[in-house]
């Protein structure tokens, strides 16, 4: 396995609108992106971009909200329901590799490869497998190298 970067903290919100407001008046987040709906992950999305002294991208906030009654994050909202930290995700430049590599391992990944918010492949690893954290694994997007 070969750790990349840190691409995103996801944070699970009832309202993406006041985590937008929290994120801007409280934090002091100047790069806030349009919130996007993503219906076939069940979720409506918002980045809010850190800065980095580089000029390269810095880690996100990913804030996602349930997008219907089927989502996958209405679980954890019911459990928390202020919201909170959901998952964390690395950046792989391998997908496939990375794949083989965590199943090798006996991890247990949640779903098929699919097509994240970024526009790149990903899957998740189960929770129990990986210290408690779900963890959600991505191919580095092209155009940041
Ligand atoms: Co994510």
């Amino acid at each position: 396995m070969k750790l990349g970067r840190l691409n995103h903290i996801g944070v699970a919100t009832p309202s993406i609108a006041d985590s937008i407001a929290h994120y801007r008046d409280v934090m002091g987040a100047t790069d806030i992106e349009e919130p996007f709906d993503l219906p076939a992950q069940g979720v409506k999305v918002c980045f809010v971009n850190t800065p980095t002294d580089s000029g390269m991208n810095g880690t996100q906030v990913e804030l996602i909200e349930p997008y219907d009654e089927s989502s996958p994050i209405n679980s954890f909202l019911a459990k928390n329901p202020a919201g909170g930290q959901h998952h964390i995700c690395f950046e792989v430049p391998d997908i496939e590799k990375a794949r083989e590599e965590f199943e090798g391992m006996g991890k247990r990944i949640l779903a098929p490869t699919r097509i994240g918010a970024h526009g790149t492949p990903i899957f998740f690893i189960h929770p129990k497998d990986m210290m408690g954290q779900l963890t959600e694994i991505m191919e580095t997007p092209k155009e940041s190298h």
